[in-house]
Formats: C-alpha cells, sequence, structure tokens
C-alpha cells in the first residue's frame, strides 16, 4: 500500500522502519520502535503523543540531526543514512529549515541578519524578489534592523520562520513553534506556516501537543511509545483531542 501512494505523490521526507536505541543493556531505551511514514511535498504534517513517545527523536531523525540506529532516511530523493558529517551537514544548510520553540536566533544580529544567515553561511546569495515576499508575508518589513532582544516573543518567532523559509528548503522542520508564545502571536506564526504551505508549496513538519496548533495541518500523525499508532487528515481540534484522549487510555 505504501508503494502506491509513493508513485501517486511526491515525497519531500521519509523514514523507512527507522529504530533509534539509546543507551545499552539496562538503561536502553527503544524511542523508536520501527517507524515508515512518508511525508508529502506541498503538506503540513503535525507530529503528536505523549511526552516520551518519540516526537523530537522522530523529527531529529527526519531531519538528519540525529542517527538513527537502524533503518533508511530520505529527504526528496537523497538518501541521508550513512552519510558522512561533512555530507550531512551539507545537507543541513541546503535542503532544511528549522523552527525552534526557544526561537534560537543569535542576539548580536540583526532581524536581517539572522534571516539571511543559513544563505550567508553556505555562500548563497538571496533571491531579492524571494526575500521581499517572505518579509511582507511575515510581516517583518519595519523590524529588519532590530535585534532580538528588541523583538517580541512572536516577532522573534516570525523572524525565526522567515529564515527557515528564506532558503527554500525542501522541508521545514518546527518542533513546539508555538510552545513559547502567547494565543495571539501563536495563531500568528501558525496562519503563516499554513499559508506558506498554500501559497509557495513549502512542506513543513511540526511536534507540538497543542490540538488547536495540529488543527492547522493537512494531517496528523500520532506516536506513542516509539510506535505510529494513528493518523489524522483534514484535523479539527475537536477530532485530534478526541483521538489523543483515546490514546492516553491505550497507554
Ligand atoms: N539522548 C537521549 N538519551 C537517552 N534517552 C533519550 C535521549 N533522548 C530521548 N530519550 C528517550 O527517548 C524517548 C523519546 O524521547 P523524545 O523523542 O524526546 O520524546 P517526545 O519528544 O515525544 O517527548 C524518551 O523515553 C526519552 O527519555
Ligand atoms: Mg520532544
Amino acid at each position: 500500500m505504501t508503494a502506491s501512494v509513493a508513485t501517486r505523490t511526491e515525497v519531500a521526507a521519509k523514514a523507512v522502519d527507522v529504530w533509534k536505541i539509546y543507551g545499552t543493556g539496562e538503561a536502553q531505551v527503544h524511542a523508536l520502535g520501527g517507524v515508515s511514514v512518508e511525508l508529502e511535498k506541498g503538506h503540513f504534517t503535525a507530529i503528536m503523543g505523549p511526552s516520551g513517545s518519540g516526537k523530537s527523536t522522530l523529527m531529529h531523525c527526519l531531519a538528519g540531526l540525529d542517527a538513527v540506529s537502524r533503518g533508511e532516511v530520505y529527504i526528496g530523493d537523497s538518501k541521508i543514512t550513512g552519510l558522512s558529517d561533512r555530507g550531512l551537514t551539507n545537507l543541513r544548510r541546503t535542503k532544511v529549515g528549522f523552527i525552534f520553540q526557544q526561537f534560537n536566533l543569535l542576539p548580536t544580529l540583526t532581524a536581517e541578519e539572522n534571516i539571511l544567515l543559513p544563505l550567508s553561511i553556505s555562500g548563497r546569495k538571496p533571491d531579492q524578489a524571494w526575500f521581499d515576499t517572505v518579509i511582507e508575508t511575515v510581516g517583518l518589513r519595519d523590524r529588519l534592523k532590530h535585534r532580538p532582544s528588541q523583538l517580541s516573543g512572536g516577532q522573534q518567532q516570525r523572524v525565526a520562520c522567515a529564515r527557515a523559509l528564506v532558503s527554500r528548503p525542501e522541508v521545514i522542520f518546527a518542533d513546539e513553534p508555538t510552545g513559547n508564545l502567547d494565543s495571539r502571536s501563536g495563531a500568528e506564526v501558525l496562519s503563516f506556516l499554513r499559508n506558506s504551505v498554500r501559497d509557495f508549496g513549502q512542506t513543513i513538519v511540526m511536534v507540538t501537543h497543542d490540538p488547536n496548533a495540529a488543527s492547522y495541518a493537512d494531517r496528523v500523525i500520532f506516536l506513542a511509545d516509539g510506535h505510529i499508532v494513528d493518523e489524522l487528515h483534514a484535523p479539527t481540534a475537536d477530532a485530534v483531542l478526541d483521538r489523543l484522549k483515546r490514546l492516553d487510555k491505550a497507554v
């Protein structure tokens, strides 16, 4: 069944029977126990599940931030499992964008410099028209010369979104991107992420524990105990909450 799906849709990232085992002997933890998933290009996918279910581990393995114990990971057509450190670094710079809960902006750089950093590190020049589009979309035109400390949390996260988007990566990975934001700023960031999928065909994978945040996605994948146990398409916050309650009972 997986094979027929692969022929119909373009896949931005996929995991094939991925295991992640931390530690050895008695202290061994099976953080992922054979996860296979395909993430479609131009889709917004949310990953949910109880704390400790392997959400961050799965995202880190998909993004090439963490090596798998077994199985294979692909970004686009490229197999990233087994790449050298240099190959992985190059892949993360060119094909992957990140948005973190803590924003992870460099405090000494302006918003504009932060946004352009991934491009300048890899020696690339921004496409001016695309840069302007991104800045307009996130509404940061009059904040470009400000440093992170001069921006609200919501504005800082919009800078991080612009930074992820400006290099037009194959996939953007976001780990609890609204976890540190009030509900209004969170809604702004989520709308922006959803619009970048709709308007620019960006692929986004987001870890969240918030059913309302997940309702912005096209698809929700539910993890429990290192396994994918359920999924929802075109989710509403109520439907997500309902599945989470069932999962909690089962665990
Ligand atoms: N570096 C690590 N060393 C040992 N165990 C880890 C490490 N990272 C995560 N784990 C364990 O792996 C499991 C999954 O963790 P994680 O992916 O962070 O879950 P989630 O993001 O869903 O809360 C947990 O049991 C966690 O304690
Ligand atoms: Mg986590």
